[in-house]
């Protein structure tokens, strides 16, 4: 008999496919009546593959949940905890997708210096014609750019940013001494002395809301906000208040508190570029976090160690 596992979300179709292969596949997210269906299969559960969260409730409801097998780094949405006391192991995919990760926080610091998406949208609705050149943008060589989080993706945006001659700082709970960037240990310090702050921390309770309106004031009007980490690290309301009073000078989001929603007042700022939450999303990147969700419940299942688990 195969074992079987229950996917939370609809997962790629790499996944699907891969899984029905090994296991006996269910699929909450297709299920009409999610609590009949849990009751009616709940006990022959032994795995769960998810897209990043897996409550308290669910784990209840699966007495003989073993493994949560997650497509994704960030593991904020896991109730880990829970998962821990009841000895069912977490995997997730790290390292695998830390390129496309920095790639995007890159892709966004570059083109909020370069107002790239305003400037497309000057051309679009026919404002060169009408007015001539828009204002100059800013160049990166040189500027200080702040790190929340130097860890796997944080240390390859730091590596890549090298290249453009930025001057790189960051800040984390503890300073790394293998690392060649200056440390600070006070967030609003090194949003002072920013002119970016990029945030690449994990979500989670011990992050929640950290950059609130005293980082923000201190990264300042001429300084921009960079998010590629979750959305509940940054205070939004906090952050909507500052771009909308001139506060803050910009910002560009990948992430959000209440995805897919967006505050209403970024979608009209010029100075704001939004990201529906694609920092991983290549076909390359998504094809191997596919593959190792699927190769720790292979792993799991087969005996053996799992090959990424969480803590
Ligand atoms: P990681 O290797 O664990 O690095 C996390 C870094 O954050 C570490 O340098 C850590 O340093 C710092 N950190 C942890 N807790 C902190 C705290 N309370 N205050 C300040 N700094 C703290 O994680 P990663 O693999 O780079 O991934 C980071 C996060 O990126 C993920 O958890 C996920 O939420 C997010 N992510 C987003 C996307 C996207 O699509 N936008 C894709 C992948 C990942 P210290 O231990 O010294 O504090
Ligand atoms: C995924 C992410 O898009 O890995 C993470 O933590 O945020 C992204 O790579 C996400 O896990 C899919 O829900």
């Amino acid at each position: 008999m195969k074992p079987e596992v229950l996917m939370t979300g609809p997962l790629t179709r790499q996944i699907r496919e891969a899984l029905s292969e090994a296991f006996q596949v269910y699929r909450l997210d297709k299920a009409a009546d999610k609590e009949g269906f849990l009751k009616e299969i709940g006990s022959s559960i032994q795995a769960i593959a998810t897209f990043g969260s897996a409550s308290a409730e669910l784990m209840d409801a699966l007495p003989n949940l073993r493994i949560i097998s997650s497509c994704g780094v960030g593991v904020d949405s896991i109730d880990l905890a829970h998962a821990a006391k009841k000895n069912i192991i977490v995997t997730n995919t790290p390292d695998v997708l830390n390129d496309d990760v920095a790639n995007m926080a890159v892709l966004l610091l570059l083109a909020a210096s370069r107002k790239l998406v305003a400037n497309d949208r000057y051309v679009r609705k026919g404002k060169w014609a009408e007015f001539g050149d828009p204002p100059l943008a800013n160049g990166i060589r040189g500027r200080t750019v702040g790190i929340l989080g130097l860890g796997r993706i944080g240390g390859d945006i730091a590596r890549k940013l090298e290249v453009f001659g930025c001057d790189i700082v960051y800040h984390g709970r503890k300073q790394q001494p293998d690392q060649p960037y200056r440390y600070f240990g006070n967030l609003v310090e090194m949003a002072r002395e920013s002119a970016y702050v990029i945030v690449i921390c994990p979500g989670g309770k011990a992050t929640n809301n950290i950059v609130g309106r005293e980082a923000l004031d201190a990264l300042g009007a001429d300084g921009t906000l960079i998010n590629v980490a979750r959305g509940s690290v940054v205070d939004e309301p906090e952050l909507v208040a500052a771009l909308v009073e001139g506060r803050l000078g910009g910002a560009a989001l990948d992430v959000f508190a209440d995805e897919p929603n967006v505050p209403e007042p970024l979608l009209a700022m010029d100075n704001v570029i939004l990201q529906p939450h694609q920092g991983s999303a290549t076909v390359s990147t998504r094809r191997a976090m596919g593959d190792l969700t699927v190769d720790n419940l292979l792993a799991y299942f087969a005996g053996k160690p799992v090959l990424t688990p969480v803590g």
